[in-house]
C-alpha cells in the first residue's frame, strides 16, 4: 500500500433518524479519509453527530446513503466471511467504560471475546497467552485477570475496552470519547497509551471528543461538526493557529487559558445548544447562533479548500 493511499475514507455519507416530528439529519453528507498510522480528531458540542458517524463507519448501523472504504473497497457491499475479516480490521472502543463491558464477564472473558468470535485462536492455552500479552500493553497487572468491571476503576476499565479492541489486531479503531468519562490524570495516560500503541503498531484512529484539549494532543487532521455538517477540516497545527469558520472560532476562544496576558481577551461565547437538525433547511446550519450572520448565508455552505489541506464552509471565509 502506498504511503498516501487512505485507510478509511466517506464519501457523502449521510445518516437520517426518522422521528415523529420529521427527518433528523444526524449525519450530513461527510467526506472524510484517514491515512495509516495517523489520527483524524472529530470536534462539536453533543447531538452534532460525532457517535453516529463513528457507529456508520464500522457498519453498527446502515446508512441513508453514501460509501464507506476501506483499504479502497467498499465495504457497505460486504457480507458474510468479508464482514468478519472487516471487524477484525475495525473495532471500537466506547465512552461510558461502566456500560460498555459486560458485567456478567471476568476480564480474561470480556479480552477474549473478539478473538473467539473471529476464530483468531486455536486453543485455550493460547488464548490465556494472549490475554496475559494484551493486558501488558494495555497496562493492566496480570491479578486482574479474573475479576469482573465492577471491581475495576473507570480508567482501568477503560483499559479492559482498549484491550478488548486490540484482541483481533486491528489497523482501525474508532475512539468514542474514550476519556470523557474519566479523571484528567487518568486520560492523560490512556491517551499516551493509544499514541504509544500508535506509534508501535502504525494503528489509525477516528477519535471523536467535544475536548478540544484532548483532539489536540492526540490528531494530525481535525474535523470540526456542526449539526451533522463538517464546517471545517484541517491539519492540527494549522486549525489552531488559524481557525477560519466563525463556529471553530468560537469553540477555541471557550477553550479556559491561565495565561495572564490573554485573560481580558474577549471571548466569543457560544450561546444556546445545538438544535435538533429536524428537516433542516438548506442554509448555514450555525447562522442563527452566529454573530457574522447575512443575507448569503441562507444559500447552501460547501465545504471547499481555501489553503492546503485546510477547507471550510463559510462564504465569508473563502475570499
Ligand atoms: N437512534 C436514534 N434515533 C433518533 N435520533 C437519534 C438516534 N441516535 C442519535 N440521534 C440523534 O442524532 C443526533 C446526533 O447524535 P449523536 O451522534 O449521538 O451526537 P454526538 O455523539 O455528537 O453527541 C442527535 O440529535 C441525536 O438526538
Ligand atoms: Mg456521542
Amino acid at each position: 500500500m502506498s504511503e498516501n493511499r487512505p485507510l478509511v475514507e466517506t464519501r457523502n455519507l449521510c445518516k437520517y433518524f426518522d422521528t415523529p416530528r420529521g427527518q433528523l439529519h444526524a449525519v450530513e453528507e461527510v467526506n472524510l479519509s484517514i491515512k495509516a498510522g495517523e489520527t483524524l480528531g472529530v470536534v462539536g458540542e453533543s447531538g452534532c453527530g460525532k457517535s453516529t458517524l463513528g457507529r456508520v463507519i464500522l457498519r453498527l448501523i446502515p446508512p441513508t446513503r453514501g460509501e464507506v472504504y476501506y483499504e479502497g473497497e467498499n465495504i457497505l457491499e460486504y457480507r458474510g466471511k468479508q464482514l468478519k475479516k472487516m471487524h477484525v480490521n475495525m473495532q471500537m472502543i466506547f465512552q461510558d467504560p461502566f456500560t460498555s463491558l459486560n458485567p456478567r464477564l471476568s476480564i480474561s472473558n470480556i479480552i477474549a471475546e473478539p478473538m473467539k468470535v473471529c476464530g483468531l485462536v486455536r486453543n485455550r492455552r493460547e488464548m490465556a497467552e494472549r490475554v496475559r500479552e494484551l493486558m501488558e500493553v494495555c497496562g493492566l497487572p496480570a491479578r486482574y485477570v479474573n475479576t469482573y468491571p465492577h471491581e475495576l476503576d473507570g480508567g482501568r476499565r477503560q483499559r479492559v475496552g482498549l484491550a478488548r479492541a486490540l484482541a483481533v489486531d486491528p489497523k482501525f479503531i474508532v475512539c468514542d470519547e474514550p476519556v470523557s468519562a474519566l479523571d484528567v490524570s487518568i486520560q492523560a495516560q490512556i491517551l499516551n497509551l493509544l499514541m504509544d500503541l500508535q506509534e508501535q503498531k502504525g494503528v489509525s484512529y477516528l477519535f471523536i471528543t467535544h475536548d478540544l484539549c484532548v483532539v489536540r494532543h492526540i490528531s494530525h487532521q481535525i474535523m470540526v461538526m456542526y449539526m451533522g455538517q463538517v464546517v471545517e477540516f484541517a491539519e492540527k497545527n494549522e486549525l489552531f493557529k488559524n481557525p477560519l469558520h466563525p463556529y471553530t472560532k468560537a469553540l477555541l476562544s471557550a477553550i479556559p487559558t491561565i495565561d495572564l496576558s490573554r485573560r481580558n481577551r474577549e471571548r466569543q461565547l457560544l450561546r444556546g445548544e445545538v438544535a435538533n437538525p429536524i428537516n433542516p433547511k438548506p442554509g448555514c446550519r450555525f447562522a442563527p447562533r452566529c454573530a457574522y450572520a447575512a443575507q448569503e448565508c441562507l444559500e447552501p455552505q460547501t465545504l471547499r479548500e481555501v489553503a492546503p489541506g485546510h477547507k471550510v464552509a463559510c462564504w465569508r471565509c473563502q475570499g
